[in-house]
């Protein structure tokens, strides 16, 4: 990949960058943005690479990209059950839609990194006291209280750390043992035994187990075959705090190009993906797969510039423009925009967020999200993309392996008198894994479609409709 010529990592510092703390001590965050510059990388390039490789199938119409996890990540949540918990539904997920869907799935986690949030207003109102908005973790503390809401710099280096932490234990799941493709049974949650998913998931576990025999007994097993014994994980965040991401920014000795080095993928939000702003400047360098979110005012002209900036060799893999439109609003506001970009040949994977425009207030005062409108967003993602002849490459999900009741609906019928019970999250409501599961088995079905295979995801679809 080539650098654009006048780009360096600190160029982005010349334009305007939106949504960034303003540190009280100028001092103090210079000797954070030097000490993070002497750590080691937390990915490699070589990885990224291999992403983007992925990422190539997925633009060709191949594969499939799941993206998911938290919205924001916490350091008061850190505990490897939630990092363990998280990552199997991502396998659960992930075994629907490949043995479902015939189709290799390319694991993305928003984890390991995911801790900067940009906010709707800088500012934070309650009972008449106005303090600055919560920044997420890696900038400012979340409780109401004026002191601990100023941006400290030393919480990078938290972050980072515990970015280090969790990339080790998810890449001692990934490769040690715990998702090879003989756990597939093993991976169900406890919460999930007794639910309709939960069944539904365990009948394809069964079809999985017996493949698997028939395989052993043909002489292909755990032990011959790396690819059943191990997994590809790969982690992303959104790109939103620009001197973390630049001080972990290193030239890759091998190709002797920049990558940054805090995550696989880099995403940029939809309130910061001006082609002439900081954070389009700052990945346009890299050599990192990235991704756009691309909310209803995005106009063809828009992302065609983008694309020119974030992809002028137009290399496939290399740009994921994720849509988030809104369940109303997707059918009318997508398709110019597929068509635009593939009337002029640029390759690019479309994936689905199905969360983000589907943000409601609860009568209760919760910020929720009505899960049937997730699903329609979903639905009508695929829908849109078989119309215009072009293929629905992905999902991007705020998602967690805990039992949270955050988004309303969904087979366990959340209503929003009980989104009380376990809401949990930091910053935006999550799927929890009951309801992660059950988009999943619906990706499936609408992929089967896509790519012209008959039959239903898992034969207990009756079953579970009657206990539903
Ligand atoms: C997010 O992914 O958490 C987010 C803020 O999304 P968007 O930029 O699409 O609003
Ligand atoms: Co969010």
């Amino acid at each position: 990949m080539n650098r654009p010529k006048k780009w360096t990592p600190e160029s982005w510092r010349k334009k305007e960058a939106l949504h960034q703390p303003v540190y009280p001590d100028a001092a103090a965050l210079a000797d954070v943005e030097a000490r993070l510059g002497q750590f080691p990388p937390l990915v490699f390039a070589g990885e990224a690479r291999k992403l983007k490789a992925k990422l190539a199938q997925v633009a060709e119409g191949k594969a499939f990209l799941l993206q998911g996890g938290d919205c924001a990540e916490s350091f008061a949540e850190f505990h490897p059950d939630n990092i363990r918990d998280t990552f199997r539904v991502l396998l659960q997920m992930a075994v629907v839609l490949t043995f479902g869907a015939t189709c290799p799935v390319v694991k993305v986690g928003r984890l390991a990194g995911q801790f900067a949030k940009p906010r709707s207003s800088p500012v934070e109102e309650r009972d008449g006291v106005e303090l600055l908005s919560y920044l997420g973790d890696s900038i400012n503390d979340i409780e109401f209280d004026e002191a601990a809401r100023v941006p400290d710099p030393e919480r990078m280096i938290q972050a980072y750390n515990q970015s280090a932490a969790t990339l080790n234990l998810l890449r001692a799941f990934a490769q040690g043992g715990y998702a090879d493709l003989h756990q597939v049974h093993s991976w169900t949650l406890g919460f999930l035994d007794r639910s309709p998913q939960g069944e539904r998931y365990r009948e394809l576990a069964d079809r999985i187990d017996e493949s698997l025999a028939f395989m052993d007994a043909c002489g292909i097993s755990s032990k011959t075959t790396r690819a059943m014994r191990e997994t590809s994980f790969f982690t992303s965040h959104e790109a939103l705090l620009l001197p973390y991401e630049e001080a972990l920014t290193r030239i890759d000795s091998t190709s002797g190009d920049c990558y940054n080095c805090s995550a696989h993928m880099l995403w940029i939000g939809e309130r910061t993906r001006d082609p002439e702003g900081a954070h389009v400047e700052f990945l346009s360098g890299v050599g990192n797969p990235v991704g756009v979110k691309v909310g209803p005012s995005s106009t063809p002209d828009d992302l065609l510039k983008l694309a020119d900036v974030l992809n002028p060799e137009n290399e496939p893999g290399r740009l994921t423009l994720i849509s988030r439109m809104g369940d109303e609003k997707i059918e009318a506001c997508l398709p110019p925009l597929v068509k635009a970009l593939k009337a002029e040949g640029r390759n690019v994977i479309w994936a689905c967020d199905p969360m983000h425009a589907n943000t409601v207030k609860s009568s209760n005062g919760y910020k929720t999200r009505p899960f049937d409108h997730i699903m329609a967003e979903a639905r009508s993602f695929f829908a849109v993309h078989r119309a215009e002849g072009s293929s629905a490459g992905g999902v991007h999900v705020e998602m967690t392996g805990q039992d949270v009741t955050e988004c309303i609906g969904g087979a366990q019928a959340i209503t929003e008198q009980s989104l009380s019970d376990r809401y949990h999250t930091f910053c935006d409501p999550r799927l929890n894994a009951s309801q992660a599961l059950e988009l999943a088995f619906l990706l499936a079905e609408e992929l089967k479609e896509e790519r012209g295979i008959s039959g239903a995801t898992g034969s207990g679809e009756q079953k579970v409709a009657a206990a539903s």
